[in-house]
């Protein structure tokens, strides 16, 4: 999309257009498109509107109601902060007495609009020309929220009295395109040199104002967190989507922190949490009845020392996050398993302790160790009547595979 297309999208009759369609369905897309040139829209308008209904349909999980307003590209979809998230950021910046934020790098906007929907008044740039037009139309409405065409290199911040409540925002691109996964994804390759802006950039900015926060891949390496910095990993729904930096006036805690989100459930573990755990490892020939299982900010974050001190427990492996403990303790950030059995890994054990315990289906869990799950199935030809859980890991060395029931 260019910007004479946007601007045609986002005003009289092409935005009249774009509000007037029914909800996405691939199936009528055709004839929709037939119907509306009959109607004798542009060809090129009708096209636009007709991917906007697509993108503005499958943004609906990740961007909440407001996609239905929203303009959207494929890319900047992709690179948006989930909305949930992004209201976690606005709550920051609002409870440090922040009241103008400015969003360097903003996207399409949905930071920026979660920012405007929390009373701050919103300055985005984006590099991108048609990018920074279509955040500005997705604040159109926010008064106080506007979004224009620059870049973060040279952005003129308030000093001084004026610079008090002023906070910067920034959630680099990535300057290298990812690599497209199986899903047609972009694969998220982490590379610090490889942000745009730089994460030189981000330093210099966030060292100019008194709050500053980024937005960073979950990848970040823990030896990079600036000591005066607090580093959050966020998880939504199990899935780890960001390591944000917090300096300044944002920072709740310095240090690593790892903050569960999801429909259910908001809880944050701290580096405290995670001091003087138990360093000695599980041991095969005298295990304890409970598996627990940490949410995988958790686990990002080097926090499971968390879990271990939460549960009296030990780690299977150093890292990995599997810790075996006597005691039962429901978390929300964890999951609990009780073990049934616990054996050396080897192809031809399992089969018989899985034929043993009458087992047909089979859930395969795995961390730390190199098996093809797909292939282990028809190796183990199991026939049985019992669903089962299998976990297969490392403890200490030695790979091991147990069996577990989720409770
Ligand atoms: C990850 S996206 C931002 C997503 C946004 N936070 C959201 O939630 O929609 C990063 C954006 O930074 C922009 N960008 C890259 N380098 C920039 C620079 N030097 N200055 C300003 N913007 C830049 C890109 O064009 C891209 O749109």
């Amino acid at each position: 999309m260019d910007r004479s297309l946007v601007q045609r999208l986002t005003s009289g009759e092409g935005w009249g257009l774009l509000q007037s369609l029914p909800p996405y369905d691939a199936r009528s897309a055709l004839s929709l498109g037939a119907r509306l040139r009959d109607a004798g829209f542009a060809p090129d308008l009708i096209a636009a509107a007709l991917t906007q209904s697509e993108l503005r349909a499958r943004a609906a999980d990740k961007l909440g109601p407001s996609a239905a307003e929203m303009l959207l590209t494929r890319d900047g979809l992709e690179q948006a902060t989930r909305r949930t998230v992004a209201d976690s950021h606005a709550a920051r910046f609002v409870d440090a007495g922040v009241r103008q934020v400015h969003d360097l790098g903003c996207g399409i906007g949905s930071d920026a609009m979660a920012f405007a929907a929390a009373g701050l008044q919103v300055d985005a740039i984006d590099a991108d020309d048609v990018t920074a037009a279509i955040a500005a139309v997705n604040l159109r409405p926010w008064e106080r929220a506007r979004a224009e065409q620059g870049r973060a290199e040279d952005v003129t911040l308030p000093r001084g009295e004026a610079a008090r409540t002023t906070g910067v925002w920034l959630d680099p691109a990535r300057r290298t395109p990812g690599v497209a996964d199986v899903n047609g994804r972009t694969r998220r390759l982490f590379r610090l040199d490889e942000l745009s802006p730089s994460w030189q950039t981000v330093r210099d900015l966030a060292g100019r104002v008194p709050a500053a926060g980024a937005k960073l891949s979950p990848g970040f390496p823990h030896a990079q967190v600036p000591p005066d910095a607090e580093a959050e990993w966020t998880s939504y729904d199990g899935e780890v989507v960001e390591c944000a930096l917090w300096w300044g006036s944002l920072v709740r805690r310095t240090g690593r922190s790892a903050r569960v989100l999801g429909a259910r459930v908001d809880t944050t573990v701290h580096e405290s949490d995670a001091a003087d755990a138990d360093p000695t490892l599980a041991e095969l020939d005298r295990m304890n009845p409970y598996l627990y299982e940490p949410d995988r900010a958790i686990i990002r974050a080097g926090l499971v020392g968390a879990l271990t001190n939460a549960v009296d427990g030990r780690e299977l492996s150093p890292g990995l996050g599997y810790v075996n403990a006597a005691r039962d303790v429901r978390l929300p950030w964890a999951r609990r398993y009780a073990i049934t059995d616990v054996i050396p890994f080897n192809v031809k054990g399992l089969r018989a302790l899985l034929r043993d315990r009458d087992a047909g289906r089979v859930t395969i869990k795995k961390r730390g160790v190199t098996i093809d799950a797909d292939q282990l199935r028809r190796q183990l030809r199991l026939t049985g009547n019992q669903e089962v859980t299998i976990v297969l890991t490392r403890l200490r060395q030695t790979q091991v595979a147990l069996v577990v029931t989720p409770f």
